[in-house]
Formats: structure tokens, sequence, C-alpha cells
């Protein structure tokens, strides 16, 4: 077997999970002796929640990209690493081996090293799906560096942000993106963000689009001449960077409930070991099969089922640099058809958009080579559920419902493809490792089945955030502090009578939009950047294709005479600020907000009316004018 850990039936499944909870240490050290390592670890587990202190391996030596590339450049070299398939379908798709893609990583890392990059150094990467993207991060790995991966949504309000919390040194970008029939501008938006960010000594344009940048002298180098320098002195090897396993891996930004973006830090040896590990599990893979995650590398899941879990497994990873829809909405059917697809995962809001063009766009195309489904993001409704089931699986195959967090580094409750049971709209089962467990407004662990509350997890897993960038106190209040000697993970779930998990959504001020996580506070923040704009509130309500759209209720002081100008210009601010990924959906004026005497606004009046609830509103008597409410009720949108 390729994999002596991977598990196989549920018998072994419940094995595993018991020696997990019985002897942690002892199970992830015996995991962790299957990958390389350039001295092993003197200690498995080091913690305490309090702090929060955690340490995977400790004193263990290790790079992770001998672990991704030197070992199966060995044992695979002419394997496809990466297939790529580009935007658009007339362009040719690309496939780089192992060896060709350990050259191109160790070709990079010495420009790095040239350009002045060191161990420690942090690097922002904002770049389109196209291998060069894996390319860098892969090379960051390679030299020590930390990378900090920015979406090509964001704006570069977001990404000088991002640059200023890491200080980061360097950014790799491109000339522009493809995506859809649109071009994004990745050098105008990086320079527009660099007026503010004097860290950046050196910025790497890659040339992906032709659309033409300006570049600034000493400043602005393009990779294909870097690139080309190497090659004349032959170099094409690259001596790794021998690191701690604690040392960071990458900084990855996600939102919270409140104020900017926090910096989650993922460190080595224990991200790797878990990516690794929920990547061969839960999708079941195998030797040859192809893995196609449609997430951008920008998020987490692109990092951990893109990048770093199948890697380091020795697998081939499918990379898809456009968009679901276009040319057509048989796009991604398209692309398991030509790559035979083996394991297919993506987002419920993908699911819905697809489903919503009818089965058309998946006749003619012969899916039969998919084994394995999964979804990811977002709790998944029961109809796009049996609609993915039914036409895309021919209910031939396993769907995974796999929750996960930014913060969890991988999977944490899902079923095994084909091994455990699968129940819709379920995530089932704890991976080995996790202890989940559901809290009550107290803090009160409730015990037994058929139950539902908060969801924290109490004990560590290899894969677990370590600290936010540059504050970890920031990182002790928000995960830590909730609940004592727990991880609070912000959602609300259900457990089932049979022990099975359902995660029902945020319970937080963070918004699920598309499965992007969308904070509320910044969002209002950023609305309030507009001159006209007095103040603001922002909350969720249940969107057929979305998940969750964006409604804001905005105070105005100057309404255009077409309120729907004024409305465009919310939108461009949030464009300016954000990105357009946190655009409203809807925008209600309004001439008040529902206030506590205290000046508290009460976002659960506003939830209700935005959900059209408008029976069961509660107490509106202690509010401080509670005419506000038949106001805001009455112009509803
Ligand atoms: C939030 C994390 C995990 C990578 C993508 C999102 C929600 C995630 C599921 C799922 C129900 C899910 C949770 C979680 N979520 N997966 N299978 N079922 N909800 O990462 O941006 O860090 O968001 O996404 O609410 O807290 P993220």
């Amino acid at each position: 077997m390729p994999y002596p850990y991977q598990i196989t039936t549920p018998g072994a499944y419940q094995d595993a999970y018991q020696k997990s909870i019985d002897t942690p240490e002892k199970f992830w050290g015996e995991i962790a002796e299957n990958f390389r390592w350039q001295k092993k670890w003197n200690e498995v587990l080091q913690w305490n929640f309090k702090e929060p202190r955690i340490e995977w391996f400790r004193g263990a030596k290790l790079n992770i990209t001998e672990n991704c590339l030197d070992r199966w450049v060995e044992k695979q070299p002419d394997t496809p690493a990466i297939i790529w398939e580009p935007n658009d379908p007339a362009e040719a798709s690309r496939t780089l081996t192992y060896i060709e893609l350990y050259e191109k990583v160790c070709q990079f890392a010495q420009v790095l090293r040239d350009n002045g990059a060191k161990r420690g150094d942090r690097i922002c990467i904002y770049m389109p799906m196209v291998p060069e993207l894996a390319i860098a991060i892969l090379a960051c790995a390679r030299i020590g560096a930390i990378h900090s991966v920015v979406f090509g949504g964001f704006s570069s309000q977001s990404i000088a942000d991002r640059i200023k919390d890491a200080q980061c040194n360097i950014v790799v970008t491109a000339d522009g993106g493809f995506r859809g029939n649109k071009t994004i501008p990745l050098k105008e938006i990086v320079d527009d963000a660099l007026a503010t960010c004097p860290s950046v000594k050196k910025v790497i344009v890659l040339t992906r689009t032709g659309i033409p940048v300006s570049m600034m002298k000493d400043r602005d180098i393009w990779w294909e001449d870097e690139i080309e320098k190497i090659e004349k002195k032959g170099i094409n090897e690259f001596e790794p960077e021998i690191m701690d396993a604690e040392d960071m891996l990458f900084i990855l930004y996600t939102s919270g409930s409140t104020g900017k973006p926090k910096g989650v830090v993922h460190t080595c040896a224990g991200y790797m070991v878990w990516t690794h590990y929920t990547f061969v599990n839960v999708f079941q893979y195998q030797p040859g099969d192809i893995h196609f995650c449609t997430a951008d590398i920008g998020w987490i899941t692109g990092h951990s089922y893109i990048v770093y879990g199948p890697l380091s497994a020795g697998a081939t990873s499918l990379m898809f640099e456009g968009v679901p829809t276009w040319p057509d909405a048989g796009r991604f059917w398209d692309i398991v058809n030509k790559h035979k697809v083996n394991i297919l995962y993506t987002a419920p809001t993908a699911i819905r958009s697809l489903m919503g063009f009818g089965t058309k766009p998946i006749e003619g195309k012969n899916l039969q080579s998919i084994k394995v489904l999964g979804t990811v993001g977002e709790p998944i409704n029961e109809e796009a559920w049996h609609w993915y089931d039914e036409y895309i699986g021919k209910k031939k195959c396993p769907i995974v419902d796999t929750w996960w967090q930014t913060e969890t580094g991988g999977i944490l409750i899902s079923n095994l493809a084909g091994v455990t049971k699968s129940k819709p709209t379920y995530a089932t089962l704890p991976l080995p490792g996790v202890q989940p467990v559901l809290v009550d407004e107290k803090g009160n662990i409730i015990e037994g089945n058929g139950v539902s509350g908060n969801l924290c997890i109490r004990f560590p897993w290899p894969g677990m955030l370590r600290t936010t960038y540059g504050d970890h106190e920031r990182c002790r209040t928000t995960y830590f502090s909730t609940y004592e000697n727990l991880y609070f993970t912000g959602d609300g779930c259900l457990r089932d009578e049979e022990g099975k998990y359902r995660i029902t959504g945020r319970v937080d001020d963070v918004l699920n939009v598309s499965g992007h996580r969308i904070g509320t506070a910044e969002l209002e923040n950023a609305i309030n950047m507009h001159t006209g704009v007095v103040e603001s509130a922002i909350v969720g309500y249940p969107h057929d294709i979305k998940g969750q759209g964006i409604y804001a209720f905005v105070i105005f002081n100057a309404i255009h005479t077409d309120e729907n100008h004024t409305r465009q210009d919310i939108n461009q601010t949030v464009t300016k600020i954000i990105g357009a990924i946190a655009k409203p959906d809807k925008i209600q004026f309004v001439s008040g907000l529902p206030k506590t005497r205290s000046g508290k606004i009460m976002r659960r009046i506003l939830r209700k009316i935005a959900e059209g609830e408008l029976q069961n509103l509660g107490d509106t008597t202690t509010l401080l004018d509670p005419l506000v409410v038949d106001e805001i009720i009455s112009n509803r949108l």
C-alpha cells in the first residue's frame, strides 16, 4: 500500500480514531515517520491553550519541499505533479512532471536568493492561477521565506494592509490575469498598493497577459529575465534551507468579526503532516489519480489541497485558471472529460450556480473518470447535494462534505470517501486527532447526541494555527478566550443521534458569501469611508447561489436623486477598500439604525428584517427609537 496510514475500512477508522485519542503522541509520531526529515523530533507535542502555545514535532528539522518534491523526483520523476488548464480553452494546457516542477522551483528559489530574499523574510504573492504561482510558493518554502499569498480579487488597499502587517520585502506578481472574459491588471493594482509600502524592495513580474505595465527602475524585474540568467548559469538545483518544525511556513489573511483581517500563521512540520494525512484519507487518493480542486490558491483550500497536500503525497494536482461559467457553464465538465479527473473538490456555491443552468451543459461530457466528489466552504443544502450526487457523481461516487477553516490548516470533520458513510448536509465524523465538543452559551460542554451548540475543539491537531502574525494576543482572544481551554471555531453545529456533525453556519459577525469570509465590521468600516456615509450596518441573508448575501443598511447624508447612483458610489468604495467580492447585494438607505439605549446596533433585528422574517422581531420597546424599525420594514428591499 502506497500510504500505510491510509484508512480503508470503517473499522480501521474507528481504531485510528480511538488510538489518536488514547495515545496522540504515539499516533502522530508513527505517521510522521513516513516523511523526510533532516532530523527527527525530540517530542511529538507540547501544548497549552491558555497562551496558546502549540508545538508539534519539537526539535525536528526539515524542508517541506523535500517532502513535496525531492522524494518524488527520486521515485517518480516523470509523474505529472501539476496539470494546468488555462482560462481560455483554446490555449494549450501544460503539464509539469515532478522533475520539471522541482527544477523550476529550484531556479526560482535561486532568483529569490539573488534578489536578496533570506530565511524568515516575508514575501507577498499576488498572482493569477498559473503554475508559476505554485512555483513561487514552493520556492519561498525552499529558501525558508514565509509566503503571504493574497487572492487576486483583493484591492490595492487590501494588499497594502497585508504587506505592511507582515513587512514583506518582496512581491511576486504578474502583469495581469485572465478570469473568464476579464483581464485583471495585477501589476497596476500592486503599484497602487506599493505607494504606501516602503518595506518592499523588489517586485518580480511574470508575463501572463502581455498588457502594458510600468516597471520601476531598480525595483521591478521580469520573472522571465531572471530565470534566463539562472538558466545561463545552468542552475537547476537549490539546496533546501533546513527549517525547524515550528518555523513559520506561511501567513494567510482571513477576516474575523472585528477589525482588519488577521494573518493566520501555519508552521512547517505540523501543517505538512496534517494536509498530507487528510488529503490521503478524506479523498482516498490512489497513485495515478488526477485530483482537481477548483479553489483559488489565494485561499487556504488551494494552499492545502492544490499545493501542499497533493504534492506531499506525490499526487497529480490539476490547477484551473478560469471560472466555472466561461466560455459556458459546461467548463468544469469539459475539464473533467479532457483530463480524466478522478477527484473533484469544489464549493456549494459553484454547484448551486451550475445547477441553475440545468443539465444541458453536462450532456455529452464523459464524467466516468470521477470516483470521488468533495465540497467545502459553507454548508451544502439538500438540493445541491442531491444534484451533485445525481448529475455529476451519477449516484456512484461518494461525496465528502469537508468542514474546516483557514485556521485549521486542513480538514477536521468529514466522511472518508467510500470508507465512512456520507449523510446529505452533514460533514459527519471528526478525522483522527480531532476532538470536537459542543458548548452552550455559558461555555458548558453539552454531552450526548441529538444536541446542538457552538463548535469547539478540545485538543490540538498538527495543522492548527499557531498565532496571528505580529499579534499573539489577538490569536488568544479570538480563538482561545471565549471558552477556557477550548479552541472556538465561530461555527454553530448540530450532533445527530448517531454522533454525526452538521455545521449550521457562523455564530459570530462573519458572513460566508460564496464560500468567502467577509467580516461585517471590516465591511462596515469600508462603507463608512465614503464621505456621504454617516453610519452603516451589515447583515447576511439567505441567498440562493451565494449561500449568504450581503445586506447593507446605510445612513447617507445626501442621496443622489437617483438612489442607484449612490449605491454605485458605495460599491466603488467597497471595491477600492476591500475588493469586488465584498460588494453588498442590497443597499437600503435608512434614517436611523435600531440601537439599544447604550448605542449598540441590534443586528438581530436587522438580520430578521433582511431575512424577511418580520413577525418575530422580539422585544423592540427597549430600543432608543422603536419607530425606526417600522420605517426600515416598510422600505425593505
Ligand atoms: C468557514 C471557514 C475551509 C476552507 C474554505 C473556507 C465554513 C467551511 C464548511 C462545510 C459548513 C463550512 C464554516 C467555517 N465552512 N467548510 N463543509 N460545511 N460550513 O475557509 O474562509 O476560513 O472559512 O467556512 O463556517 O468556519 P474559511
